[in-house]
């Protein structure tokens, strides 16, 4: 399947009324896995590349709850940059995807909900590694 199609963008209702804007987002039903962590990450610079991993396990929904960045996302054939802009747009990433987080806003809050407990072990850190798993090294 193209990465486009295997990462792709979930854009999430706004039951705002006039009092404010709301945003929910659960487990199973706007996303397609059962929440088990989350973490944001904020005070990132412009200079930041944040990421470079790849997740033998874990799947995750990334949204720019404030300001933006960019996510680079390679699975060794194809890659793509999607800018998250917007607090009612995620992106859905798959098991061993590659991902770099970058260009941060000075008001940048990027929320990320995992679909499992943090384990460092089940992170690639190497992208020839990376490569080698995904059966593209020669
Ligand atoms: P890291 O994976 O480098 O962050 P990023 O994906 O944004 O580049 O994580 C930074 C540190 O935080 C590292 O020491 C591992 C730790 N950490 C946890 O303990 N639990 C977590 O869920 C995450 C994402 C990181």
């Amino acid at each position: 399947m193209a990465l486009e199609e295997r990462c792709r963008i979930i854009n999430f209702d706004d039951l705002g009324d006039e009092r404010g804007k709301l945003v929910v987002i659960e487990g199973n039903q706007h996303i397609p896995f059962e929440i088990k962590r989350v973490f944001y990450i904020y005070d990132s610079d412009e200079e930041v590349i944040r990421g470079q991993h790849a997740n033998r396990v874990s799947e995750f929904v990334l949204i720019n709850v404030s300001g933006n960045s960019k996510i680079y996302i390679d699975d060794g054939k194809e890659n793509m940059i999607v800018e998250l802009d917007k607090p009612m747009k995620g992106i859905y990433i798959p098991q061993m995807v590659w991902k770099n987080m970058y260009d941060f806003s000075e008001d940048s809050v990027l929320l990320v909900l995992a679909s499992t407990h943090y384990d460092r072990d089940e992170y690639i850190r190497d992208y020839d590694e990376y490569l080698k798993e995904i059966g593209k090294k020669k």
